[in-house]
């Protein structure tokens, strides 16, 4: 999830500069991560608005995007290879069950291969010849699922001179690439969309997260037929990075909308349940039963821990072929709706995921946000904080929940738990923004605007796209966009919001110190986003001293310079005076 190793560019080579002049194209072709290299990239079949590229083609709504995929993921099956095999004569042998759409190899402890069938009916014809295996020294328990294991019954004859299989990567390039594809790129907003395209979910790792669930999926249709596992989160609201955890959701209403046939008569059939204490039992109840089936009958589902007393209840576990660390809830429906806000909110305007990618880099270089839960800022509260940022720009970039709600139609309404979540779901209906700032003015005035926001008595709210008084006291206060009455970010500590502040604050001074150095620029320094990433002053220092400050004396110096300078030049930004005011 994280950009692994940011803190090493410090060490590494400085190679290029940012230039005021164009560059030559064959400087921009040798570059990885430019314009060519991007064309080399992979594309995406669903659909412009799950990836956020160029927003010519119409915008796929998430639900059309969600149920394509996973019909398709239904038609998919995933197969552990021997590591050297013919693709020629393995793509033969799986034809025999019928013709294949499409198909890709990846590494993952092991080759694997992810096979897309034209029919369903081709993945029962390959379960009919597969057999389960028989060992030696141990007892298979039996599970017809579609997770394959092929073995080669020759070979020695099979290896010789084949020539090897093209995998596709499903990792985020190393803090060095990463370091070198920014330093090649033309501008800050080059670097914004370079940072984007090379951590952005490619097309495999979307079919293999939709692939995950549908065999998750199989494996809880053990104890509820007609169930649907669902992703939701990072892996499809258009935010995910490379390497980021599967949150799937366990759909049992589903089931309900089978049986809410019409009633004949005077007579209403009832199924006999078991009844329990409340919502919050059942769902521990489900997720309990779920959590032992896929411990002892899920294909490659390790590590398998039911963490039922959490607010939210779920199971954790790691599917091993896939490598995706996965979060299994149900009666979770919200998050479901709130992914498919933020896709909508990603696909309105190609500004908004560079922006978010790129944050949220900058928050994991700097160890704002972890993947271990604690005091930090979540990734979810850093998207939001984000779209609050871009609803508050003049003219707007992205519009208030509240308005997205005015244009619904009847069939957008939607209301879950006695929550309002209802929104357009229609792309057409909404009006582009006007706004044509460049991502390099936004990245600074988003640091700046939450470098000095009153987080002390303000609430962030997206619905509004203003700020409100905090109802109550936690230090960070982030409005849910549907359960209003929660704070996404409860859980944030008053030092941890001091650290983001600190940061935001001495990240704007370095772009604001670009900015004057333009002129006079000193070479073989790391610039614009590069630098960001870059370990803090602040930091270090109080690494070094190892006391808590609230604000070192290093960030004081730099807001007076930053104050001074706006003084004297008394600049306005988009019509906003630049303030330092805490
Ligand atoms: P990463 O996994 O960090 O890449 O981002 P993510 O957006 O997937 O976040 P996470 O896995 O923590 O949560 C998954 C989804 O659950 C989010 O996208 C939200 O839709 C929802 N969610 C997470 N935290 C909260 C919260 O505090 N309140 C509510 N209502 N929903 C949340
Ligand atoms: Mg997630």
């Amino acid at each position: 999830m994280a950009a692994r190793g940011l803190g090493l560019l410090t060490s590494l080579p400085l190679r290029a500069r940012r230039s005021q002049v164009q560059r030559p194209l064959c400087r921009l072709l040798s570059c990885p991560g430019t314009v060519a290299a991007a064309l080399g990239r992979e594309e995406q079949s669903l659909g412009s608005a799950e990836t956020g590229s160029e927003d010519r083609t119409p915008k796929k709504r998430f639900s059309e995007v969600q149920k394509e995929r996973r019909e398709q993921a239904q038609r998919t099956v995933l197969i552990h290879c021997p590591n050297k095999i013919s693709e020629k004569k393995f793509l033969k042998y799986l034809s025999q069950h019928g013709s294949i759409n499409n198909h890709f190899f990846y590494e993952s402890f092991g080759l694997y291969a992810v096979v897309e069938f034209r029919q369903k009916e081709s993945v029962a014809s390959l379960q009919n010849v597969t057999r389960t295996p028989s060992l030696a020294t141990e007892a298979a328990v039996p599970f017809r699922s579609r997770y394959f294991n092929l073995k080669l019954k020759t070979p020695l004859n099979q290896t010789s001179e084949q020539p090897s299989i093209q995998c596709r990567t499903q990792s985020s390039p190393s803090s060095k690439k990463l370091f070198e594809l920014l330093c090649c790129a033309e501008s800050v907003d080059d670097q914004l969309n370079t940072l984007l395209r090379e951590f952005q979910l490619t097309e495999e790792s979307t079919r293999l997260r939709y692939l995950t669930c549908s065999l998750i999926e199989d494996v809880a249709a053990a104890y509820f037929p007609d169930c649907t596992v669902r992703p939701f989160g990072s892996s499809v609201n258009s935010f995910g990075k490379l390497g980021c955890d599967l949150d799937m959701f366990l759909d049992l209403d589903e089931i309900e909308k089978f049986s809410t046939h019409k009633a004949s008569g005077n007579f209403l059939m009832e199924f006999q349940v078991k009844n329990v204490p409340s919502e919050r039992i059942a769902t521990q109840k489900i997720l309990s039963v779920v959590g032992e089936c896929l411990d002892h009958f899920g294909p490659g589902c390790v590590g398998v821990q039911k963490i039922l007393n959490a607010r939210c209840p779920l199971v954790r576990f790691s599917h091993q072929a896939s490598g995706f660390q996965c979060d299994l809830t149900t009666n979770n429906r919200i998050a479901l709706k709130s992914s498919e806000l933020l896709y909508m909110y990603g696909a309105l305007d190609s500004r908004v995921r560079a922006l978010v990618f790129s944050i949220r880099c900058w928050a994991r270089a700097h160890s704002l946000t972890s993947s271990i839960p604690g005091a930090w800022i979540t990734n979810f509260s850093l998207t939001v904080m984000v779209i609050f940022f871009l609803q508050r720009r003049s003219p707007p970039i992205l519009p208030t929940l509240d308005y997205l709600k005015t244009l619904a139609d009847a069939e957008d309404k939607c209301i879950i738990e006695g929550h309002n979540c209802t929104f357009v779901r229609d792309f057409n209906r909404i009006k582009p923004s006007g706004n044509a700032e460049t991502l390099e003015l936004l990245l600074k005035e988003f640091f700046e605007y939450f470098g000095n926001f009153a987080f002390n008595k303000n609430s962030i709210n997206i619905r509004q796209g203003r700020e409100q008084n905090k109802p109550e006291s936690s230090p960070l206060h982030i409005q849910n966009p549907f359960e209003t009455s929660l704070n996404i970010s409860k859980n944030v500590s008053q030092s941890q919001l001091q650290k983001f502040v600190d940061l935001a604050r001495e990240s704007a001074w370095i772009l604001h110190q670009e900015d004057k150095d333009r002129l006079s620029p000193s070479y073989n320094q790391p610039w614009g986003l590069a630098a960001l990433l870059l370990p803090s002053v602040a930091n270090s220092m109080s690494l070094a001293k190892k006391k808590k400050k609230p604000a070192s004396e290093r960030i004081k110096n730099l807001l007076e310079s930053i104050k001074s300078s706006s003084t004297e030049n008394s600049t306005a930004t988009n019509g906003r005076a630049v303030s330092t005011q805490a």
